[in-house]
């Protein structure tokens, strides 16, 4: 098959053996496959995955054809259309997943569209909901919400009755967050806005005592990612005035049981809301497999509004 493989800190596509497929597993035939910034970190050499998972070859979504199936699958039949998240691989012709991992893609989802959902809004959903308990008519603000998990975290905080505050760097972006539902802010004008009792941290460090100071009472914070810094000095007197709790969160090395409880929901909760439009998986650009380079470099360099997914076949791009 060929495959996204890293090189020297560099993509290109190369041929790799085809996946063996477990008992358990079905072989799918990708048809778009979302980037995700650990794709970057793990090309730069700075993020290694899980054991069992390849160093060389990127990829933590996918979506596509079930093309075979293990002699003890039940949920899937051969001509399925599936999504779902992987530790790695995923940006190759062919990727083997647990049964349970996948999800149906339903009817109506483009292709590019259902490879470009399952990293953003399973990363969505377990921060606002599973981790920090988000409920109707409280306060989120989603710190760096222009990005794939962002513009996922908004649409769900508001389609549970959440009002969302979200800081976007690029002032041209702020616009289409608003149309979203959001209140689309500059990265230093949330404080007007709080207190928040929810705050997804995508960003990272930098942010910490902010995310605290603007704080309510009983507020969570969920850090999700760390680019602009794992290390914080934290206020502990401002932590326990405001019976504040902060807790992080990371998909990839979670095991079977737990991806699949977290896929089970999100085909019960989210799957039907993009089904019938009232969420929306933000693609931002599409890439052939063939232009991962490109598509790699188009997402390091920031001020995109979504996801940058790659498409297997030319003929997927529009599909
Ligand atoms: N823990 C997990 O399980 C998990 C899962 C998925 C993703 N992540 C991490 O979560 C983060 C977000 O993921 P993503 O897929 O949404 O990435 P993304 O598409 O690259 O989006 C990141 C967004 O953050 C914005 N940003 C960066 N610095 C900012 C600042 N100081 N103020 C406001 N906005 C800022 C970026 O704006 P610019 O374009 O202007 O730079 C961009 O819109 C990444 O760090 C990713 O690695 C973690």
């Amino acid at each position: 098959m060929r495959a996204v493989v890293i090189d020297n800190a560099e993509v290109s596509v190369a041929e790799r053996p085809d996946p063996l497929l477990g008992d358990e597993q079905i072989l799918v035939e990708v048809r778009a496959a979302g980037l995700n910034g650990a794709d970057l970190l793990q090309a730069q050499g700075l993020y290694a995955p899980p054991p069992g998972v390849p160093v060389d070859l990127p990829g933590l979504e996918y979506a596509g054809e079930v093309v075979a199936v293990g002699s003890a699958v039940s949920r899937f039949q051969v001509g399925a259309r599936v999504m779902g998240l992987v530790a790695g691989a995923a940006q190759a012709e062919l990727v083997t997943v647990h049964e349970r991992l996948a999800m149906p893609v339903p009817a109506g989802m483009r292709w590019v569209e259902a490879g470009g959902f399952p990293e953003a809004f399973a990363t969505a959903y377990d921060a606002l909901f599973v981790q920090a308990g988000l409920g109707a008519g409280e306060r989120l603000l989603v710190q760096g919400a222009a990005g794939g998990v962002g513009l996922a975290a908004v649409q769900l905080g508001v389609a549970a009755g959440a009002r969302v505050t979200a800081t976007v760097r690029d002032q041209l972006l702020r616009p289409a967050l608003e149309e979203i539902g959001a209140d689309a802010v500059a990265p230093d004008a949330y404080g007007a806005r709080a207190p928040f009792d929810v705050v997804v941290e995508l960003v990272g460090g930098s942010n910490i005592a902010g995310d605290l100071a603007a704080l309510a009472n009983g507020g969570r914070i969920c850090v999700i990612g760390i680019a602009s810094g794992a290390r914080v000095d934290l206020d502990l007197r401002q932590l326990m005035e405001r019976r504040a709790v902060v807790r992080g969160s990371t998909l990839r090395a979670r095991s079977i049981e737990e991806k699949a409880l977290l896929a089970r929901e999100l085909e019960a909760r989210v799957v039907p809301m993009v089904a019938s439009g009232r969420v929306r998986v933000p693609v931002f650009a599409v890439f052939p497999l063939e232009a991962a380079n490109e598509a790699y470099r188009r997402f390091a360099a920031g001020g995109k509004l979504g996801k940058i997914v790659l498409t297997v076949s030319t003929a997927d791009v529009e599909d």
